[in-house]
């Protein structure tokens, strides 16, 4: 897989401080020696941060995302919300949807589907979040819950072109489980197939996320067809971050 041109999405959840900042001058260094490498780094802060790390990250290669957005796009009267124009407006480029934390407090497919349809309005590169439950994989339903989620999601949208897809079974979201290769390969080759198909993409990008880390990242970067990485925990420490990126590439 090295290859290829690989994505490391550093999901930082509700995580993070002004102080926090600092922890990027490693990262900016290492990806200013590293220009010739084919990744993309892209920093998704909470929303407290993304401005701040966007000035920071502005002269590097390094991209910032939301971690979320409101469905609707135009400006309204809704406390504590954003919308996806807004996070265009500070410098965002990507934008996370349908993160399983999200789905589990009520997020619904319809939900997700009017989150990328303005998100894409606006101009965002969407990074599309999907997996199935514990239960699910246990029914072997994982196959069709993935079709389902992504069918769902993509509803009416005909430009999938700015997507990433990000296989995250929710099994494995902090738990530091990662599925088996053999497994994982499969439903890589499912999605992919998957949206092909559906979506009438010829290259879809497929990410895999849940407790990716130092650790297992030797293991993971030998899935074949993966274009990158969604990383949660292991992307606050600067270190960690890094030593998956060199070790995806060693
Ligand atoms: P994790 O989170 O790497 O901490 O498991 C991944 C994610 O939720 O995107």
């Amino acid at each position: 897989m090295t290859n290829k041109y690989i994505y490391f999405v550093a999901n930082w959840k509700m995580f993070g401080n002004i102080k926090s900042l600092n922890s990027l001058d490693k990262v900016i260094k290492f990806s200013k020696h590293n220009k010739n490498n084919k990744f993309k780094l892209i920093y998704c802060p909470p929303y407290t941060l993304l401005n701040l790390f966007f000035e920071k990250l502005k002269n590097t290669n390094i991209d910032v995302g939301g971690q979320n957005c409101h469905f609707l796009e135009k400006d309204g009267p809704h406390t504590g919300s954003i919308n996806s124009k807004m996070l265009k407006n500070i410098g965002a480029k990507y934008v996370i949807i349908g993160h399983s934390e999200n789905r589990s407090l009520g997020e619904t497919n319809s939900i997700i589907n009017k989150k990328i349809k303005s998100s894409i309005k606006s101009n965002l590169k969407v990074i599309f979040c999907f997996g199935e439950t514990l239960k699910q994989k246990r029914k072997k339903l994982t196959q069709k819950i993935l079709s389902q989620q992504i069918n769902a999601a993509f509803k009416n949208i005909k430009n999938t072109n700015n997507v990433l897809f990000a296989y995250e079974p929710v099994w494995s979201i902090g738990t530091g489980v990662i599925p088996r290769n053999n497994d994982l390969e499969n439903n890589i080759r499912f999605i992919k197939r998957t949206i092909k198909k559906r979506l009438k993409l010829k290259k879809p990008k497929v990410l895999y996320g849940g407790s990716v880390s130092p650790k297992n990242i030797s293991k993971l970067k030998e899935i074949n067809d993966l274009d990158g990485f969604l990383i949660g925990g292991s992307s606050q420490n600067s270190n960690k971050f890094i030593d998956i990126v060199k070790k995806t590439f060693n």
